[in-house]
């Protein structure tokens, strides 16, 4: 028997997982670790914490076999783990929900130029990308720039601790803003005007392709660990999205929506990422509601602490479509998709002495899933027509689901083994090893779905959603107002 280890180096946990080579699950381990915000904007983790943590949970989770024949990284996208030429972690990872970088950002946006920026990386500069967070250490911690000899992604540090190689790959180096997109390497053009050295930066290999062999001692000794992906592309692995029309929604703290591509398909707006994904040759679009879980999460702690999500969806299913006339606008943190605006704000609009609370948690569910639409809408615009559609994590309630599937005008199903990028990555180590031909046939004989949920009401969440649309424009100068007074 072949046995495979997924490790995803999450934003809380590190989620590592053994499957055999059906990649059935056989035993996980979730260990946890601290975010530390030592000013407000700020997010900061300890690279060691990942490792420990990571090793904890190897031993756990490979308690009883004796040998792993193959391991897939998988995390966090976009943090900054700078390293001197020992290989010592020189500051503590600056990660991907870090918003100090709005300067550097206007920086880069100055010396590259906006056009060209999103032409070669496929995206505007943005503060939680890797470019504009080295580009904060040159410019406010030079000493420790200076020192810095290896730039690494997170779960790539994982790798160099269980391979002394500096590795990454095409999924997961996007997200820097430092690869030319389209030909899946470095932009040496990038690099030379934002004064990067490229002997910083690590090898880029295809997400199934090895990377190295793993040289710590025990079980793990001499295993293969293949390129792996980024958080999102390492999902779409594990619920099947490797090929055209496919897509899937995710709903955690934030929401995603993710398109899988045969070609680099670009934004000119800059409303959407476009990154390579984890088949080799291929690309996703996704678009991102910064606010998806956490809107309700901070309702109900906020005003309904005495009720359980499930008991939240029970009063919000009493409730009809729209609310009667109650929206919700989930911009609690700002917005990425469709309007890239750091300063917009949430709203309730529309409400009457008739609501209760139950009106404003159907609000939230339907205004997240609105928001959800304006990703699909920028995919649709593209000319990215999806018409297979996963839900993956566990944010989504069945009641959400169905919301979502009667916005979208889609039907949408839920992949069996929920194992999420563990999964992915687990399963872009069976293809490494030679296990599967390729990702989409492993994904074929690994993947299973739940019968879908079709698609209902869609005409009635049409006219509520045409309506939630036209708030923004009429909202944004009031917001900018907002954001401007002390
Ligand atoms: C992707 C993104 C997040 C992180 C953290 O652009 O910012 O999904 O990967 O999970």
């Amino acid at each position: 028997m072949k046995y495979l280890i997924g490790i995803d180096i999450g934003t809380s946990a590190v989620k590592t997982v053994l499957f055999d080579e059906k990649l059935n699950k056989i035993s996980s381990s979730t260990i946890e670790y601290p975010l530390y915000q030592p000013q407000n904007g700020w997010a900061e983790q300890n690279p060691e914490d990942w490792w420990n943590a990571t090793l904890e949970s190897i031993q756990i989770v490979t308690e009883n076999v004796d040998h792993v024949d193959g391991i897939g990284l998988s995390g966090q996208m976009h943090g900054l783990v700078m390293l001197d030429g020992d290989g010592n972690v020189l500051r503590p990872a600056i990660i991907w929900c870090d918003q100090r970088t709005e300067k550097e950002c206007a920086q880069i946006t100055d010396i590259v130029g906006r056009e060209k920026l999103i032409n070669i990386t496929a995206n505007p500069a943005l503060t939680g990308f890797t470019a504009s967070k080295i580009m904060w250490v040159k410019n406010n911690q030079p000493e420790i720039y200076d020192k810095c000899r290896h730039i690494l992604l997170p779960k790539d540090y994982i790798r160099y601790k269980l391979t002394g190689v500096f590795a990454s790959e095409v999924s997961d180096a996007g997200g820097m803003q430092l690869l030319d997109i389209k030909n899946r390497v470095f932009s040496d053009e990038i690099l030379r005007l934002l004064g990067i050295e490229r002997e910083l930066l690590p090898d880029v290999y295809e997400s199934p392709e090895i990377t190295g062999y793993c040289n710590i001692k025990g079980k793990l000794s001499g295993a293969p660990v293949v390129g792996g992906a980024g958080d999102n592309a390492a999902a779409a692995v594990g619920c099947g999205v490797v090929r055209e029309n496919r897509a899937f929604t995710t709903i955690g703290t934030s929401g995603v929506v993710y398109a899988h591509t045969e070609k680099p398909v670009i934004d000119p707006k800059g409303r959407v990422h476009t990154f390579c994904c984890a088949v080799p040759g291929k690309w996703h679009v996704m678009g991102v509601t910064q606010s998806a879980g956490l809107s309700l999460k901070w309702f109900r702690e906020n005003f309904a602490s005495d009720l359980s999500y499930r008991q939240m969806d029970e009063l919000a299913e009493k409730i009809p479509i729209g609310a009667d006339k109650l929206l919700f606008l989930p911009y609690l943190m700002g917005e990425r998709t469709p309007h890239l605006d750091p300063n917009v704000r949430g709203a309730f609009l529309g409400i009457s002495a008739i609501h209760t609370r139950a009106h404003f948690i159907r609000a939230i569910l339907e205004g997240v899933s609105y928001s959800l639409r304006d990703c699909l809408e920028v995919l649709r615009e593209m000319n990215i027509n999806v018409t297979d559609m996963t839900a993956v994590g566990g944010g989504s309630s069945p009641l959400w689901q169905k919301i979502i599937s009667g916005t979208y005008n889609v039907q949408i199903k839920t992949p069996i083994n929920n194992e999420g990028p563990a999964l992915g990555v687990a399963i872009l180590a069976a293809v490494g090893i030679g296990l599967y031909k390729d990702v989409p046939s492993a994904c074929d004989e690994v993947i299973r779905n739940t019968p879908p949920v079709y698609p209902e009401n869609c005409p009635e969440y049409e006219k509520f959603y045409r309506i939630y649309r036209s708030f923004y424009p009429q909202l944004k100068d009031v917001y900018k107002a907002l954001a401007t007074t002390v």
